[in-house]
């Protein structure tokens, strides 16, 4: 399914224009390009991002071939987010992707500026009824530092469980930091009584 998304805006014109990879109510995805290397780039160096996900600093060329070669991988489908007016907010991925098992990870990182007004929540409910809707995965994992408040509270409302703590599993700014390891499996979304991605 594709369909059109302005990428800032209704003044942009038609060279801007996005092409959705897939779309729900309150956002859009689109399949990240080496193109929007800058915004990764920038949204990464945010400190509260760099915290919660321990990321390591990262020139805009090495963001850019990191994206490249992400791009090479079947294992993985990465997406930049986009507000209903087209902006750029964040990025989602489904990594790890084993269509054996049926399993994959989750990662989601919202830019600051664009923090706490529901995007984060509508972009990770997206990508799991991608994942379950159009891929025959059974249970997606996502997993977060224990006092990342704000991701447990978007985890949780998508329907994820947190079903363990992995402890001292990251190292960051000298100390070791416990993971959250949170789950949904196919017959819990399947339960979930809110609409699909495909209902907008
Ligand atoms: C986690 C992150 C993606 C959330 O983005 P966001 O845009 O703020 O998320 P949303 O607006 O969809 O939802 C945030 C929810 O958490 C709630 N929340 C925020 N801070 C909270 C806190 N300290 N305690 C409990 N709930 C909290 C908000 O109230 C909101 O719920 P509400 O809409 O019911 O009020 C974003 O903060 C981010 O990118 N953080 C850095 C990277 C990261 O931690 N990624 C997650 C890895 S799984």
């Amino acid at each position: 399914m594709t369909e059109d998304i302005r990428t800032a805006g209704d003044e942009q014109d038609a060279e801007t224009v996005r092409e959705l990879a897939w779309r729900s109510k309150s956002v859009g995805l689109a399949a990240l390009d080496t193109d929007d290397a800058e915004f990764m780039h920038h949204w990464r160096s945010d400190p509260i991002a760099a915290h919660h996900l321990g990321i390591w600093p990262r020139s805009l060329a090495a963001v850019r071939e990191r994206i490249e070669r992400d791009t090479e991988d079947d294992d993985r489908d990465d997406f930049l987010i986009l507000s209903p007016n087209g902006t750029p907010v964040g990025y989602v991925a489904l990594t790890g992707q084993n269509m054996i098992d049926g399993t994959a990870e989750v990662e989601l990182m919202l830019a600051a500026e664009h923090r706490g007004h529901g995007h984060a929540t509508a972009a990770l409910d997206a990508v799991v009824d991608l994942a379950f809707g159009e891929l025959p995965m059974y249970r997606l994992t996502a997993e977060t530092h224990t006092d990342n408040a704000t991701a447990l509270a978007v985890l949780a409302r998508s329907g994820f469980t947190q079903e363990g703590i992995s402890r001292a599993a990251c190292l960051h700014r000298g100390r070791r930091h416990d993971l959250a390891v949170f789950s949904l499996l196919r017959p819990e979304w399947e339960e979930l009584n809110r609409p699909r991605a495909w209902d907008a």
